[in-house]
């Protein structure tokens, strides 16, 4: 049996913006997927029979990184929640491309990994998905995904893929931060609510015909590229304000809701800052913050989940 896990992601800032130029700058957080393989006489998926084929997402990774003539018994077991801005799937994908890929012989680079999962991840997104959430689970760490190499970072690996929307590249680059930020609790509040990323990128697409929508898309990207230089300075207060600023700018493009700007004013006083993180909509809100408790309190008397965790180093991985 081989298993394998890789862990949920956080974006602190340029989501939705990466599909339009802009760079993201995502965290590994310490959340994390678990899949397990193992040989069997039929399909089976978390105990249950399956058919790989009739489950598009899973099926195509199975063919990707191993075949769907022997079959297999596999288990998933995950820490992320579905559905809500972390990118419970991405890691899924990332983990499963690793422990198939093992299972069959075979020693893939952490680049393939991505490279695969975010076909898939592209594939179920119908054609609307940046390597953003396939890149940070398989690296770990801080990932900036842009659509050029930016020279003062550590570039990986770049992309190419053919949407909806035309013809999109992005350059995958990581970023080591500070310990002053990395050391920093980082709290997810969950508003219950999932969030179909592919619904959010349509509607954006679509509000991206007016012209002030898209001037708030301008500022976004803006800030994200500055917030590039606040990283490596490392001041969590400095991030903590970028970050309340990127999320009142989310909110003009229309993917904020009730629910996420309540959880955020709830966590601001505990706080350096706060935003919500992926697609928006629905999902999540991420706070920095050195008061990871009350910030927790403060989401459940909202009726929130909070899932207090901090960054995470490592990327997809092999558990013996
Ligand atoms: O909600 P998530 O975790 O799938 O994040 C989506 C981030 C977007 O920028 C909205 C889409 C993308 O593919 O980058």
């Amino acid at each position: 049996m081989w298993r394998a896990d890789a862990p949920a992601k956080a974006i602190l800032f340029g989501e939705h913006a990466v599909l339009y130029g802009a760079p993201a700058i995502a965290i590994a957080i310490d959340l994390r997927a678990t899949i397990s393989v193992a040989k069997s006489n039929k399909w089976i998926l978390n105990g249950d029979e399956f058919d790989p084929k009739v489950n598009p997402h899973l099926g195509q990774l199975i063919s990707e990184f191993g075949t769907l003539q022997s079959p297999l018994s596999i288990s998933i077991d995950s820490e992320i929640p579905m559905a809500a801005g972390l990118g419970s799937s991405a890691a899924l994908s990332v983990a499963s491309g690793l422990a198939l890929s093992t299972f069959h012989g075979r020693n893939p680079s952490t680049e393939t990994l991505a490279r695969i999962a975010h076909k898939a991840e592209a594939s179920a997104q119908g054609g609307r998905a940046s390597p953003t959430d396939t890149s940070v689970s398989a690296l770990g760490g801080a990932v900036i995904v842009n659509s050029s190499i930016i020279k003062s970072l550590q570039h990986r690996w770049s992309i190419d893929l053919d949407g909806p929307d035309g013809h999109n590249h992005w350059d995958v680059h990581s970023l080591s931060i500070p310990t002053s930020l990395s050391s920093i609790p980082v709290v997810i509040g969950f508003t219950g609510k999932s969030s179909s990323t592919s619904e959010m990128v349509e509607i954006v697409a679509k509000n991206m015909k007016n012209p002030s929508f898209r001037s708030s898309m301008d500022a976004v990207s803006e800030l994200s590229s500055h917030a590039i230089n606040l990283l490596s300075e490392g001041d969590p207060k400095v991030i903590g304000e970028a970050m309340t600023q990127c999320h009142s700018l989310l909110k003009n493009i229309g993917v904020s809701s009730k629910e996420l700007d309540d959880l955020i004013e709830a966590v601001l006083p505990f706080s350096f800052g706060a935003k919500l993180t992926g697609a928006g909509g629905g999902g999540c809100i991420i706070a920095l913050s050195d008061k990871p408790e009350e910030c927790a309190d403060a989401i459940k008397e909202l009726g929130g989940v909070p899932y207090v965790t901090s960054f995470a180093e490592n990327g997809v991985e092999i558990l013996t």
